[in-house]
């Protein structure tokens, strides 16, 4: 593939949350459509729904893992939401210079998500699952409904971006 940014997923990343681990994949893909379409400059019509798409999934995604980790009284909650808004705060900027200040920074936006995302996965989502683990906290419950949750995101967002996952 002609993406020399294009991110492959590992088994490292799992937490072993099956619902997370998918809501990351999924992630993972729209990263890599997304430094597809600025590789080979697909346009911003293109790049714009990508963006918009991403931030959609990513929102929603972040409110789940919010209510499993209350559901299961996460000691680092709070630590953990401050991340995500800290995170949402940077695209939400990023956005802004996509869409009200028509600069496309690209290379900005690629780094952010390959930096702090990626990471964010591989260092505190890891983390949480460990601690529920240790803690035999059953996650089936929250799963069902997560996945409806996403059912119903897949009929919106997801299917919006353009083709090539
Ligand atoms: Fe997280």
């Amino acid at each position: 593939m002609n993406n020399k940014n294009y991110f492959e997923w590992t088994p490292d990343l799992n937490v072993g949350i099956e619902a997370i681990d998918e809501q990351h994949k999924v992630l993972v893909s729209i990263f890599n459509r997304l430094t597809l379409a600025v590789s080979k400059d697909e346009g911003d019509r293109v790049i714009r729904s990508i963006i918009d798409s991403l931030m959609g999934y990513t929102k929603a995604h972040f409110s789940l893992e919010e209510k499993l980790l209350a559901e299961a009284s996460y000691d680092g909650l709070s630590e953990h939401i401050a991340q995500h808004d800290e995170f949402i705060a940077r695209l939400n900027d990023l956005a802004t210079k996509f869409f009200v200040e028509d600069i496309p920074a690209y290379s900005e936006l690629i780094e952010l998500l390959r930096t702090w995302l990626i990471d964010h996965i591989r260092i505190s989502d890891k983390k949480y699952s460990e601690v529920l683990r240790q803690a035999n906290f059953s996650t089936v419950a929250w799963e069902r409904k997560a996945q409806s949750e996403f059912y119903k995101l897949s009929d919106t967002t997801v299917l919006r971006i353009p083709d090539a996952w």
